[in-house]
């Protein structure tokens, strides 16, 4: 089942938000990305295939970063934008890594790095506004009055509409920590999070999911298919035997191509076989099925792993086939 044309993406609430995201959002980190070779692994054109795909789907919610592609992601999402009713989309991005060298002051989460940064990448969107703006990692060297302040300032300011904090695993408590400040002063909080997290990447189970639920904060699995892992086209003997740019990493396959790991595939396969889906489609669901999971970032290389990947909107899991495939990797696990 992998026709567009039977995908119709469903609105979910954006954690305790008052905005509704997409139940599948879409990622863009491949956009403009260099491999190690120099070869561009989603070009321009492609980009908006990939769009235009996930806009037919129902799609409104695209995730991006001031660093994907050197600034390209967000050049080119502006382009396709630009064409379009803007506010029918949600759009979110990120902001953290250093980008000059030699200039500390670029990197992070200072007041003069943070207000530079959002006007490159609202410039560069073509918009006036972010729906999300995420601190793309946590800064311990810039005060967390300082970001507190400066991100409540482009709240205040209209250019940003909620704060999202990026990864931070396990340090949850940084983020309680900021919002309870946040509070206090009458600012804006962190609302939205976005973790790693996937069938085999299982770190956020815990605390750091508890204590998303308990503050009613989304959480928005960046990596939900462990990168391709979890599409079937890794073989325990074989390695890969599909195409992959993930393949070609080793930090990839020590930490994905292990027997633990395609042990949990091989339950993957037959809960998919039950549900007449592809593993990718049955990895997505559990995680869409996942209590305290707003919405997973789904990426993709080609326009057949979109529409492929889009489809598992339409599956639906049993109570008893979401514990297996929890359960198979060591599970059952702290506070799920
Ligand atoms: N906040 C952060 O720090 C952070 C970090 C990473 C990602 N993200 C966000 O999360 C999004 C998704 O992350 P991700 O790209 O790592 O997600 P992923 O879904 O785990 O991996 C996507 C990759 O898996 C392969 N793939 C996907 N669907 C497939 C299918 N149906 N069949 C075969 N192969 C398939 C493709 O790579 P190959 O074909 O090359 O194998 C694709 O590029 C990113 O675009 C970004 O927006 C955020």
């Amino acid at each position: 089942m992998t026709d567009l044309e039977d995908v119709d993406l469903d609105f979910v609430r954006l954690g305790g938000t008052g905005i509704q995201t997409s139940e599948l959002q879409f990622g863009t980190w491949r956009f403009g990305k260099e491999t190690e070779e120099g070869n561009v692994e989603i070009g321009e054109s492609r980009a908006h295939d990939l769009l235009d795909a996930y806009e037919t789907a129902g799609g409104r919610y695209i995730d991006t970063a001031d660093v994907y592609g050197g600034g390209k992601s967000e050049e080119w999402i502006g382009d396709w934008l630009a064409d379009r009713d803007r506010e029918r989309f949600t759009i979110a991005s990120k902001i953290y890594w250093q980008i000059r060298d030699g200039d500390p002051n670029s990197r992070g989460t200072n007041r003069k790095n943070v207000r530079h940064r959002v006007d490159e990448l609202l410039d560069r969107l073509g918009t006036d506004y972010v729906d999300v703006l995420y601190i793309h990692r946590w800064d311990d060297e810039t005060p967390t009055r300082e970001m507190m302040k400066t991100l409540n300032a482009l709240v205040e300011a209209g250019k940003v509409h909620y704060l999202g904090a990026s990864t931070l695993r396990p340090n949850a408590w940084k983020v309680a920590k900021a919002n309870q400040l946040a509070r206090d002063e009458g600012w804006e909080p962190f609302t939205v999070l976005q973790p790693r997290y996937n069938l085999v990447d299982r770190e956020i189970e815990g605390d750091y999911l508890e204590f998303a639920r308990s503050e009613d904060l989304a959480v928005c699995p960046w990596s939900p298919l462990g990168q391709g892992f979890l599409t079937g086209k890794y073989d325990r003997e074989d390695g890969l035997t599909g195409e992959s740019r993930a393949a070609e990493s080793s930090r990839f396959e020590d930490a994905y191509l292990t027997e633990e790991n395609f042990d949990l595939h091989d339950e993957l396969d037959a809960v998919a076989d039950e549900v007449d889906a592809t593993p990718a489609q049955t990895a997505l669901a559990w995680l869409t099925h996942r209590e305290g999971v707003s919405a997973p970032i789904v990426g993709a290389r080609t326009v057949d792993q979109l529409e492929e990947n889009l489809a598992a909107a339409e599956i639906d899991l049993t109570e008893e086939q979401v514990d297996r495939l929890t359960e198979a990797k060591g599970g059952p696990y702290a506070g799920l």
